[in-house]
């Protein structure tokens, strides 16, 4: 009764083993191509809620639905084989308790075949984050900037500038940690938070706006190929996809407009 396929798909454990060891690659993906792309070069593929901000051009994360949730990253998991998927509950889909939590990463689980889900929020968030790997799901956090929570912190802006934010942030971390989280996304606070956090909690840290000082390193993909024309200050780009795609469709258009396409090559040939 084994499926077996010659590449072991990573783990939330393999994830988790790898504190303190070598950098944690991690990039999002919406897509089966995107997905299939960057499959062999990253420890985890994240299907962010981000992609309500970045495919579907909304201003925030907040009306993204557990079913585009599900719906990508069915798409994720069919491009990518050895990556871990990790897939986010989107807001409304996990806070008001434990059991809905648990309801919706189930049929996360269930319908995307992905290997862990990842919830947004801090110490208030521990005892979902607990009930959820109690019954076998594993479980990633995200403190710091919590994109989800945009319309009460006021703004994407860097977190935990003040001594009492930093503690407040630490506390999370910690808290989200201790209750089973085998990762935790650590978003937009400085360095030396970063750093504290990181050798205060036993599971690694993947940063995104949040400097070196972390086990691992997240950036949304299109972000980092250069793809959207905003991107937030942290985000170095390794890209610049946009002017590629510009020259691309300028020349096809050009030869279409000359009437230089199709050319030989791509016409179907009629039957003899
Ligand atoms: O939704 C997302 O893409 C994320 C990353 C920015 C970490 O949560």
């Amino acid at each position: 009764m084994s499926a077996q396929t010659d590449i072991r798909r990573r783990t939330a454990n393999d994830i988790r083993a790898r504190k303190g060891g070598d950098p944690i690659v991690a990039l999002t993906s919406y897509h089966a191509h995107t997905a299939r792309i960057l499959d062999p070069f990253v420890d985890f593929i994240l299907v962010g809620d981000s992609l309500g901000m970045v495919m579907h051009g909304l201003e925030t994360t907040i009306p993204v639905t557990l079913d585009m949730m599900i719906l990508q990253g069915k798409a994720v998991m069919r491009g990518a084989k050895q990556a871990l998927v990790v897939v986010d509950l989107p807001f409304g889909s996990y806070e008001e308790s434990p059991a809905r939590a648990f309801q919706s990463a189930v049929r996360v689980m269930k319908e995307t075949g992905c290997g862990a889900v990842k919830m947004e929020g801090g110490s208030h968030m521990a005892e979902t984050v607990r009930f959820l790997v109690d019954r076998g799901i594993p479980a990633m956090g995200h403190v710091g900037l919590t994109p989800q929570a945009v319309n009460t912190i006021g703004g994407f802006k860097v977190q935990g500038r003040d001594p009492a934010g930093a503690e407040s942030i630490l506390d999370d971390a910690r808290a989200i940690s201790e209750a089973g989280a085998f990762a935790v996304v650590v978003e937009a606070v400085v360095e030396p938070l970063a750093r504290r956090i990181t050798e205060s909690i036993p599971v690694p840290t993947i940063g995104i706006g949040a400097s070196a000082a972390c086990d691992g390193q997240i950036l949304v993909l299109e972000d980092m190929l250069g793809l959207n024309d905003w991107v937030p200050k942290f985000v170095k780009k390794f890209g610049s996809l946009a002017e590629h795609i510009q020259g691309s469709v300028q020349a096809y258009s050009d030869a279409v407009k000359t009437r230089t396409f199709p050319t030989d090559d791509n016409v179907y040939k009629p039957k003899k």
